[in-house]
């Protein structure tokens, strides 16, 4: 197998890339869930193309690898347009903004991927540009400088974020379509499983797929990712396809558990109630017990652990709770 030559190991994550590219839906009709927001964006698209209009501005809000980026490709290719594609940390300078906002062709659909980290100061040309379709250009210093307004084709601004808190209210106000994503149900990850499965020429059983589903974390992106890990298995043992005991055992090896928790997850709940007696404690002291990112803390672990009722947030911190203690197995100490 090619994964193991110690040569090939770049190799190996640019075939992996190559499949995260591959798996990824190119229409609605291989978008799976997210019904509620697919059917409404579907019929913005609809009414948007019937009266030869820009779709108005879209807000991708929700969690890492529940589908924002596919989806801003989806609503591209749905308009029929080509899609730019930038993020808010690369931007630099106002002018790298207005440089990519002057070459927009008419509906086109700009991405701006990261909004949340775009800088105030640059944010601002977007504020006219979203509303008024123009941009006011300083040109020229000193008591000689003077603006002049260039107008902008229409066109469709689809941001992503996994934090909307930290939009400017200005900026969040100019998004005619806020959308919102859920965690994933387990039915709708098995569907995506399977899919998966198809496209990487792997069999599974359904009941194979479904545990796989139901321990992914609401989260599309990891539910592809523990399917490859149980094909891995697979492909070692027996007939290479993916059934209930493989994915137990793979699961295992990875250290995720029956709810999808993973190592780190349960060293931070194991935290709070060891070293912080259950809590309140903040955000940036649970980074530091743990040594992470507050920031991944902030967008990756905590709303799994709001999400499964493991811990829950009070003005003063985030606290465990009962199910916290029966799913470690340690007594909960009487009030
Ligand atoms: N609705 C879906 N149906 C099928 N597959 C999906 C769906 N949503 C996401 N995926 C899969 O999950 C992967 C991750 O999705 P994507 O990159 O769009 O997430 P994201 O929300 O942009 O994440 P991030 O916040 O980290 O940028 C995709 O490559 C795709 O294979
Ligand atoms: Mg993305």
């Amino acid at each position: 197998m090619l994964d193991e030559d110690p040569d090939l190991v770049s190799g190996s994550f640019q075939e992996e890339d190559q499949q995260e590219f591959t798996l990824r839906p190119q229409s609605f009709g291989e978008y799976i869930g997210q019904d509620d927001l697919k059917s409404n964006l579907q019929i913005f698209i609809n009414s948007a193309k019937k009266r030869k209009e820009a779709l108005d501005h879209v807000l991708l809000h929700g969690p890492p690898g529940l589908g924002k980026t596919t989806l801003a490709n989806i609503i591209a290719k749905e308009l029929n347009c080509s899609l730019r594609a930038t993020s808010g940390p690369v931007i630099e300078k106002q002018g790298d903004l207005a440089a990519i906002l002057t070459s927009l062709e008419p509906n086109q659909v700009l991405f701006i991927d990261e909004i949340h980290r775009i800088n105030r100061v640059i944010e601002e040309v977007l504020y006219s540009a979203m509303e008024d379709y123009c941009l006011d250009i300083m040109i020229g210093q000193g008591p000689s400088a003077r603006t002049i307004k260039l107008d902008l084709p229409r066109f469709t601004l689809v941001g992503a974020t996994t934090r909307t808190g930290l939009l400017s209210t200005p900026l969040r106000e100019r998004f005619g379509i806020p959308l919102h994503f859920d965690y994933y149900q387990p039915e709708d990850l098995k569907k995506i499983i399977v899919r998966s499965a198809g496209l990487l020429n792997t069999n599974i059983y359904d009941e194979a797929a479904l545990a796989i589903a139901r321990r992914s974390r609401g989260t599309p992106r990891i539910a592809n990712r523990l399917l490859k890990r149980a094909r891995d298995f697979a492909d070692m043992k027996t007939d290479g396809v993916i059934n209930s005991e493989i994915v137990e055992e793979t699961l295992d090896r990875l250290g995720i558990d029956d709810i999808g928790l993973d190592r780190l997850d349960r060293t931070i709940l194991r935290q709070m109630i060891e070293v912080h007696q259950g809590g309140p404690v903040g955000v940036s002291t649970i980074a530091a017990t743990v040594a992470e990112e507050i920031d991944a803390i902030q967008e990756v672990v905590e709303p799994y652990l709001l999400q499964t009722g493991m811990i829950r947030r009070t003005p003063r911190g985030r606290m465990v709770t009962s199910k916290t203690y029966q799913h470690l197995g340690i007594p909960e100490p009487s009030k």
